[in-house]
């Protein structure tokens, strides 16, 4: 009995010991990318001016784009707080014109934030999020996911800060998107698409981008996890037609006639209820 409760304190301290080094060396790892990777965001969006061309496009086309993947998040957000989580320049809160929303926008981007107009504007990392468990009504993650350097812990912190019978929104591009195009009789807009985006580049001489992550994920890989945070899934589709010759408006009308995002979008959509 005397061994067996020696072994069982011995094994807690090693455990204890190595929750710590691997905390220690966690946040190591995360202090020395954060430190780096606020410098990357600030000058990858020092460069645009997001009060007129957010991105580098057009306000119409943003407000297209954008506006038709935020009216989908609106309907589905519940009312109270509200935290779009890497929030940027705000455009999320334009569409909530209820006053029952609390809206709170986090980036770890101040260059983003100096756009949003907003009262509650929070410098943070999405993977480190300063508020206290389950805080919020509504968490939003629009194109984000794609950037962060953790996509697993960044889920995580969102389910913490979310209360019980809270919404999580999430929208981020998806793998084999180009596959669906490809086999649809759309094949030859992304190929176009490309080739427009690669003659403008050229064109314009761009300098290169700095290295941000941009990583698609996999449908079933994240309703996986999602399910596996204890989310009961309620909806599941897909957003967006973005694609560079959609800039032009009779390509968006095109789009909006013909091309079903719920079907071809490039990125996965879903909602779903904290239990
Ligand atoms: C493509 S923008 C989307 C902005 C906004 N959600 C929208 O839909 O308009 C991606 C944003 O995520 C922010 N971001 C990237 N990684 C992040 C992280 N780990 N934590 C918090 N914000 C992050 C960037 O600074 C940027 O503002």
């Amino acid at each position: 009995m005397a061994q067996y409760s020696s072994q069982k304190v011995w094994h807690r301290n090693v455990l204890r010991a190595t929750q710590l080094l691997s905390f220690k060396n966690e946040h190591r790892r995360n202090t020395i990318f954060t430190k780096k990777a606020e410098k990357i965001y600030d000058q990858l969006y020092h460069r645009f001016d997001f009060d007129t061309s957010p991105f580098g496009y057009d306000i119409p086309y943003i407000t297209w784009r954008k506006g038709k993947i935020n009216r989908t998040i609106v309907s589905h957000a519940k009312k109270g707080k509200l935290l779009d989580n890497g929030g940027g320049y705000g455009f999320l809160n334009h569409f909530l014109d209820d006053p029952s929303y609390d809206y709170y926008n986090l980036d770890c981007s101040l260059e983003m934030l100096k756009y949003d107009k907003s009262n509650r504007r929070v410098l943070g990392w999405g993977e480190a999020l300063p508020f206290k468990n389950e805080s919020f009504e509504t968490v939003v993650s629009g194109d984000v996911l794609e950037h962060v350097q953790d996509k697993l812990i960044y889920l995580q912190e969102a389910h913490r800060v979310l209360k019980r019978g809270g919404i999580f929104i999430l929208n981020t591009p998806r793998t084999g998107w180009r596959r669906s195009y490809v086999r649809s009789a759309w094949f030859w807009i992304p190929l176009l698409s490309d080739f427009y985006s690669h003659v403008k580049k050229k064109a314009q001489k761009e300098t290169p981008s700095p290295p941000v992550p941009d990583v698609p994920s996999d449908e079933v890989w994240l309703r996986k996890q999602l399910e596996a945070l204890g989310y009961e899934i309620v909806v599941q589709s897909r957003t967006d037609n973005h694609l560079f010759v959609f800039t032009h408006a009779f390509w968006r009308r095109v789009a909006d006639a013909f091309i079903d995002p719920g079907k071809y979008g490039h990125c996965a959509f879903f909602v779903c209820r904290k239990g």
